[in-house]
């Protein structure tokens, strides 16, 4: 089977990480987020993916290679976005979609029993089958209203609170008939919940499939954060902390959640977690105290830093003493010298000397 993840845009929610790191290279409980969809897929003989791309693409590109654990990797380069339905009918010139496919959304992180979901969609007989969620909120997503039989008859993208049909969203997975490429225009952005699902709902063509497994979407920091946390506590089950291969800690407090990468080092009387995680050779000090936060790989934070609810990003330099605030985001390659502070919600853009002291909600570009 094949499958294509829509991994184009901008990440503009995640900014300003995202202008350097390609959101599906963001680590997600120790890896990167493209992994977590490979794998899943990989569990359902999926033999071949297509990244649909376009922003950032070679750094994606050069990470993922042309193979993965077997299923062959193609990347399919829009030279300007095409929306979500767009990239598909791009994909259908550089691979044959001939039969049944997968189409996901390449933020969003699940264990999705795809041989369920595909049963369903073959007795339905619809076009597509759109695994749905249940959530609080619906408007800030696609919302769907079902018929007793689980047809989707509506489908509204982002509608207001009053207007939301139910709590019922789009989780961002696809299972797709061929016939759908021949509802999609060439050469030009279209969107599949805006201008796809809503014709096919009122043909009867859309089925709806209720996810009742884990899905997280990483559509912002704060989402980002409560996925990391949510997946490191399942990690993690009864016991305190999971330690990478190499990885080196000793005489240090866990509070659990708490992740920890290989080829990490932890200096002695460290106080971690609860909720944290630490990538790949990150380099943490004596007494450095960690809470609520997720540390990239290559990171260094010198002795007595405390470091509380932040995003510390790759290549970055903490220096000792250092105090970060709740809520900030310090992006990848930049370094902070000794005692600064950086205040609650500061954000720092990428590749800053950070020298004095920044204030609480303040952005350093
Ligand atoms: N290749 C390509 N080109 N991919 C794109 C483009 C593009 O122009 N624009 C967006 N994408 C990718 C994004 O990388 C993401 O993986 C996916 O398409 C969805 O786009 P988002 O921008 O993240 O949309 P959203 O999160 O606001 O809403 C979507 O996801 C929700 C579930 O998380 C919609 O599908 C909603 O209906 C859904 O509820
Ligand atoms: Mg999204």
């Amino acid at each position: 089977m094949k499958a294509i993840v829509l991994a184009g845009g901008y990440a503009t929610r995640l900014r300003p990480i995202s202008y350097v790191i390609p959101k599906l290279l963001f680590p997600v409980a120790g890896k990167p987020m493209i992994y977590w969809t490979l794998d899943l897929l990989k569990k359902f003989q999926v033999d071949e993916v297509v990244l649909a791309v376009n922003y950032l693409a070679e750094d994606l590109r050069k990470a993922v290679g042309d193979e993965y654990r077997g299923m062959r990797i193609r990347f399919s380069l829009e030279t300007s976005p095409l929306g979500t339905a767009g990239p598909i009918k791009l994909a259908s010139k550089m691979t044959r979609l001939k039969r049944t496919f997968i189409v996901m959304n390449g933020d969003i992180i699940t264990n999705i029993d795809f041989n369920e979901m595909l049963r369903r969609h073959k007795s339905s007989k619809a076009e597509i089958t759109d695994a749905l969620r249940e959530v609080q909120n619906p408007s800030r997503f696609g919302v769907v209203e079902l018929d007793v039989t689980s047809r989707i008859i509506r489908f509204v993208e982002k509608p207001s609170k009053a207007d939301a049909p139910s709590r019922l969203i789009n989780a961002g997975i696809y299972i797709i008939e061929p016939s759908v490429l021949n509802r999609i225009p060439s050469d030009r952005k279209v969107s599949l919940e805006r201008e796809v699902f809503p014709v096919l709902a009122r043909r009867g063509k859309l089925e709806g499939f209720t996810l009742l497994d884990y899905w997280f979407d990483i559509g912002n920091s704060s989402d980002y954060r409560k996925a990391n946390f949510a997946l490191a506590k399942k990690i993690c089950g009864r016991s305190k902390l999971r330690l990478g291969k190499h990885a080196n800690a000793k005489n240090l407090k866990v509070t659990p959640p708490m992740l920890i990468g290989r080829n990490t080092t932890i200096g002695s009387e460290a106080n971690l977690g609860p909720n944290t995680v630490l990538g790949k050779n990150v380099l943490v000090g004596k007494r450095v105290r960690i809470s609520n936060s997720i540390i990239f790989d290559h990171v260094n934070i010198g002795e007595k830093s405390i470091v509380t609810g932040a995003i510390v990003a790759s290549n970055s330099m903490i220096g000792k003493g250092v105090r970060i605030e709740q809520g900030a985001i310090i992006s990848p390659n930049v370094s902070i010298r000794d005692g600064v502070r950086v205040g609650k919600g500061a954000v720092i853009h990428p590749y800053k000397e950070i020298t004095q002291h920044i204030s609480a909600w303040t952005q350093v570009m």
